[in-house]
C-alpha cells in the first residue's frame, strides 16, 4: 500500500484456505503489518471460526459484543448518529492496557458511505528504524504505562453515548496501570518496534517527570509522520487484517450522516517484550 506497509492479498475466500494457507498469510501480515483481502463474504459466526484459526480470541472489556456473536464487535455509526466520537477514532494500538495485548485484529466491512471512514495505519518498526543509535538507547531504556483511563474511565462515558447501536460501558477497571517496554521485539518477526500510541501510553518510567511530557509529545509526534503510514479506502466485502504487536491504527471520522459497519475480531497475543 506505501514504501512502509500494507499490502493487498488477493484471495477468492478466505474460508476455503488450508493451514498451510493461512500460515503463509500470517506471515505476510507480520511482514506487511496490515493486509486487505477484497470481496471476502462472512458471517458473524464465519468471521469468528476464520479468527479462531489464528489463536484464541482476544479478551474484549468496556464493549458489548455482537448480538450475533459473543466474539464479534460491531463497530457500527448509524447515520443519525452525526458527528458523535467515532469507535477507533484516535490513534492507538488495540487494547495495550492490556498484559497480553492482541497479537492481530481482522475488521470485515458490511456498510460503508459513499465517502469518508477509511482507516490509517502507522507502522512503529520503520518509527523504531528511523531513530539514530542515541534515540534507540534512550527509547530501550525506557517503560511505557499503558492505561485505558483516557478512554473509557467513568469520566469518559458521555464520549462514547452518541453511538445509538453500539454498547460501550466505561468503568473503574479503565484507571488500571500495565507496563510494557517502550521497545519490543516482534515475537514472530524478531524486529524492533516503539511500542507506543497516544490513546493508552500516558506516562514513562525511567525518566523525571518533566522529561515524560515532552518525550511523550515527540513519540506522538514521530510515530504518527505521514512517512511511516497507509490509508484503506474501505469497500464493502474488505476484510483487513492488521499485527498489533508492530501497527497503530486510526478510523476517520468524515462521513457524518452516513452508516459505517464494520464487524471486528481479535487474536490473543503475548506479553510485549524486548527479548527477542
Ligand atoms: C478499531 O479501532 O478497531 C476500528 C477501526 C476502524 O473502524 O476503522
Amino acid at each position: 500500500m506505501t514504501g512502509v506497509l500494507g499490502a493487498q492479498v488477493l484471495i477468492s475466500d478466505v474460508k476455503t484456505l488450508s493451514d498451510a494457507e493461512i500460515k503463509e498469510l500470517r506471515r505476510l501480515v507480520c511482514e506487511h503489518l496490515v493486509v486487505v483481502i477484497p470481496g471476502q463474504s462472512l458471517t458473524a459466526q464465519q468471521q469468528a471460526e476464520f479468527s479462531l484459526r489464528w489463536g484464541q480470541p482476544g479478551q474484549v472489556p468496556f464493549i458489548e459484543p455482537s448480538p450475533d456473536h459473543p466474539n464479534v464487535i460491531r463497530v457500527l455509526k448509524e447515520a443519525a448518529d452525526g458527528n458523535a466520537f467515532n469507535f477507533g477514532g484516535s490513534w492507538h494500538s488495540d487494547f495495550s492496557f492490556q498484559s497480553t495485548p492482541p497479537a492481530f485484529t481482522m475488521l470485515h466491512a458490511i456498510d460503508i458511505p459513499p465517502y469518508g471512514g477509511d482507516t490509517l495505519w502507522a507502522s512503529l518498526v520503520a518509527a523504531y528504524n528511523s531513530l539514530d543509535q542515541d534515540r534507540r538507547n534512550q527509547c530501550e531504556g525506557l517503560t511505557a504505562v499503558h492505561t485505558a483511563r483516557d478512554a473509557y474511565s467513568r469520566k469518559m462515558q458521555p464520549l462514547h453515548s452518541g453511538l445509538s447501536s453500539m454498547t460501550i460501558v466505561c468503568d473503574d477497571t479503565a484507571d488500571e496501570l500495565e507496563h510494557h517496554p517502550l521497545v519490543c521485539v516482534h515475537p514472530e518477526t524478531g524486529r524492533k518496534v516503539l511500542f507506543y500510541n497516544r490513546a493508552y501510553v500516558r506516562d514513562l518510567d525511567g525518566l523525571q517527570d518533566s522529561a515524560a511530557a515532552p518525550m511523550l509529545d515527540w513519540l506522538y509526534s514521530h510515530t504518527t509522520e505521514a512517512r511511516f503510514t497507509c490509508r484503506h479506502r474501505w469497500s464493502v466485502g474488505d476484510l483487513a487484517i492488521w499485527d498489533n504487536r508492530s501497527a497503530q491504527h486510526y478510523a476517520l471520522n468524515d462521513y457524518a450522516g452516513f452508516r459505517r459497519e464494520l464487524h471486528r475480531t481479535t487474536v490473543a497475543g503475548t506479553r510485549p517484550t524486548m527479548e527477542s
